[in-house]
């Protein structure tokens, strides 16, 4: 039986006193301009709402729509009056004639004037709502006085979600609205066609949803493990769906932007109607994430498909807007074939590129005749940008740069920033993602202004939005969790001026935010409470130190009283501060503690001191630049999934380390640690060396083979010594050959991946 004794270390981190503390109101995205005042409204549900002016029936839904979420949260069905002279306990609405996102809410003394109209009194009351659910009392509401003038600093505040990798049912399309509706932003980038599934019913090809949108399989686990299942998967939204949702986005003054990926990302396509692909072979809905060499063909037969499909799609979906995806095309098949190549040379084209930019440029005029305009990812920039096309800039800001410049509209969406389904906390506390690290704090950062933009080429920056690519998302509840909630930090980073953003600021109010999405039952990542960790050495006598940390206690934004545990089973020889030395083994987790509840999830800490622990290790040829942040020695295996900075690895070349234990020591085993996965081209070392020497000047070599076993691609190779003594130990792992011809990378250098090395 495992005895586990409880130790709780705390780290009493000292919070400094909040500039925000008093009179403060917590809303998402946080007003432009908030004037606090004393006093507070004290709304109930024998408030009323006052119709002031007659433009109000021009916003009888939006009042509607207030009406009915009160009732639904809080069973109260606000009374409305038409009186001008009942002042008291009331919400009175005057209307702006014109509609814009923008609002006015005042709330003082015995009432709350809001004037706005259209998006902007849907707004206003989106924030009314979030200042209900804080200030809630018992029965009432006591909302603090004050005085809001709010607008948005850019005017694209978007989300995206591909339905195509794992498909969403109507409802929860519905929802996914309502939270771009409820942070105030106002794009739905709907991906709905990608080479694992076509989604959206077309009257004319009705093979596209009868064939396209059913697959026979899908990938399990991560794209790195190649491993499928065989059960048939998909789903489509009928026309009458799309109507359905358009509304409902409508009423939320929610503008859907519809993507319909060409000429690349098109197998779904090409599987229901083969005779747009350039061969004559036939085709499977794909299994497989990632990028396909068939593609659309450019033959006239494509075109007419396309605007086809195109009319459909303009009948369907009111916005300005039609996305045309133009991403991750691979110009193999077009460089075979002779419609293509016949194509370029009556066209004069130079090459592919040119031959894609002619696709998107043709499939634009066919937009701009039909009052669409066209947006496509950054690779429409290839080969000439079609002449009123935006850009939407993913494979970093370049693209969105280049666009700008040439006077081109942009929406940002950098990996690095707006990938939602990218890793927001430790990869191994974490549902399983595509890759990445982009964390709540990273992504409220983000500007999506390039500094190297001037004043007047800035204007073309639209906004930005988030991606929710959904290889690896595959229920709604997954959305939600990858979504937020980041979403409400892309939504502040997009609406409020620069001046007004605050990342303490933020961080306080998300907590309380998080019970105001409770109310909708919305599974939100709490990955801000986790702990992370790090293993320092002293750089004067070698000594390891464990340093935990958390974002809200680096932002100031923890409250009074909240600490960080970390919990063991065995006594911790400890300085009882934030860096805790570490001079024996350690099996434990660090948590963060409020009160007495334990927030977030406990991260694992599994620290194995060897008689390599701390010491010096040199390397002969120095790693990878790209791999050279992992450490050897510090007792602490890589965790799974990889995280490439807990690595040290080269290309085509070999390992040699020397390790100096600074005393002779009795040594009965080396364990070293070394990665297998071919997807990313990483091999096993063709040998392994090892020598030992007591002086660092003789060195024998030791005849030994190793054990091996293996735990997700890590292969630990121990070496049975029996007893030698020594101080210096050499280790030389032979990087393996080229890669050979039917493996990915076919032809490359091979890497050699490393973690850790341990002696006992
Ligand atoms: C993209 O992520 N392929 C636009
Ligand atoms: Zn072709």
């Amino acid at each position: 039986m495992h005895h586990f004794k409880f130790t709780l270390l705390l780290f009493f981190v000292s919070v400094i006193n909040f500039p925000f503390a008093e009179a403060q109101i917590n809303v998402i995205p946080s007003p432009a301009s908030v004037d606090m005042m004393h006093g507070s409204f004290n709304m109930d549900k024998s408030t009323s709402i006052v119709l002031v002016d007659d433009i109000l029936k021009l916003n009888q839904k939006e009042i509607e729509q207030f009406n009915l979420w009160m009732q639904l949260q809080y069973g109260i069905k606000l009374n409305q009056v038409n009186n001008l002279k009942a002042t008291a306990n009331t919400i009175q609405i005057l209307s702006e004639t014109t509609e814009s996102e923008k609002y006015e809410l005042n709330i003082q003394g015995d009432k709350i004037k809001i004037k706005a109209s259209g998006e902007g009194l849907k707004n206003a009351f989106e924030t009314l709502k979030q200042l209900m659910h804080v200030n809630k009392k018992d029965e009432q509401f006591l909302i603090p006085s004050c005085f809001i003038t709010d607008s948005a600093q850019f005017k694209w505040r978007g989300m995206h979600l591909d339905v195509s990798r794992h498909f969403f049912e109507k409802q929860y399309i519905k929802k996914y609205i309502d939270y771009i509706s409820m942070y105030k932003m106002n794009v739905f980038h709907w991906h709905l066609t990608d080479d694992q599934g076509w989604r959206i019913e077309i009257k004319k090809y009705p093979k596209l949803t009868e064939v396209g949108a059913w697959r026979k399989g899908s990938m399990i686990g991560h794209y790195t493990a190649h491993q499928f299942d065989t059960l048939n998967y998909g789903g489509f939204y009928t026309q009458e769906d799309i109507k359905e949702i358009v509304a409902y986005a409508k009423l939320r003054h929610v503008t859907i932007v519809p993507e319909i990926e060409m000429p690349g990302h098109s197998l779904a396509a090409l599987a229901s109607y083969p005779q747009f692909a350039c061969t004559s072979a036939t085709f499977e809905v794909e299994k497989k994430w990632g990028v396909f060499n068939d593609v659309f063909c450019t033959k006239p037969e494509t075109f007419a498909f396309m605007e086809d499909v195109l009319t459909e799609i303009i009948v369907l979906f009111p916005g300005e807007y039609i996305h045309v995806g133009g991403d991750e095309c691979p110009k193999e098949r077009w460089k075979n074939c002779s419609n293509c190549q016949n194509l370029i040379k009556k066209e004069g084209l130079k090459d592919e590129h040119e031959l894609q930019s002619y696709f998107i440029q043709r499939i634009e005029k066919f937009l701009n005749k039909n009052n669409k305009k066209l947006i496509g990812w950054d690779e429409i920039l290839e080969g000439g940008l079609a002449q009123n096309a935006a850009v939407m800039s993913w494979r970093g800001i370049d693209g969105g740069i280049a666009a700008a410049k040439q006077h081109h509209y942009v929406v940002m969406t950098p990996g690095t920033h707006c990938y939602f389904d990218h890793y927001q906390g430790n990869p191994f506390m974490e549902p399983l993602a595509i890759g990445g690290f982009n964390p709540l704090e990273k992504v409220y950062t983000y500007n999506p202004i390039p500094s190297a933009l001037n004043e007047s080429e800035s204007k073309y920056i639209l906004g930005a939005q988030a991606n929710v690519w959904t290889e690896y998302i595959r229920t709604f509840k997954d959305v939600e969790y990858f979504a937020l909630p980041r979403m409400a930090a892309l939504a502040e980073a997009i609406w409020t001026p620069p001046e007004s953003k605050n990342i303490t600021r933020f961080l306080i109010n998300i907590q309380s935010h998080f019970g105001y999405l409770d109310l909708y039952k919305t599974n939100y990542s709490r990955s801000i409470y986790n702990i992370n960790y790090t293993i320092k050495k002293d750089s004067l006598n070698g000594a390891l130190h464990l340093n935990l940390s958390n974002v809200l206690f680096e932002n100031n934004a923890a409250f009074l009283g909240d600490t960080i545990v970390l919990i063991n089973d065995e006594k911790l020889i400890s300085n009882n501060n934030e860096s805790i030395l570490l001079n024996k083994s350690f099996s434990g987790s660090a948590q963060f503690r409020r009160k007495s509840a334990f927030l977030g999830k406990a991260t694992p800490i599994e620290f194995h001191y060897n008689r390599a622990t701390g010491k010096e290790i040199s390397f002969k040829n120095l790693p990878s630049e790209y791999y050279n942040k992992g450490n050897l020695t510090d007792g602490q295996k890589a965790h799974f999934p990889r995280i490439n900075n807990e690595w040290l690895a080269w290309s085509g070349q070999n390992m040699e380390a020397s390790i100096n234990l600074k005393d002779t020591l009795l040594l009965e085993s080396i364990n070293i640690g070394f990665l297998k996965n071919e997807q990313d081209w990483i091999y096993l070392p063709s040998d392994v060396e090892i020598f030992i020497s007591l002086d660092n000047l003789t060195f024998v070599k030791l005849d030994l083979k190793p054990n091996i076993s293996e735990h997700k691609g890590k292969h630990i190779y121990q070496f049975e010594i029996g007893k030698l003594n020594a101080q210096y130990i050499n280790i030389k792992a032979t990087c393996a050959a080229k890669i050979e011809a039917s493996k990915p990378g076919a032809g490359e250098n091979a890497w050699l991946f490393v973690d850790e090395i341990e002696v006992e």
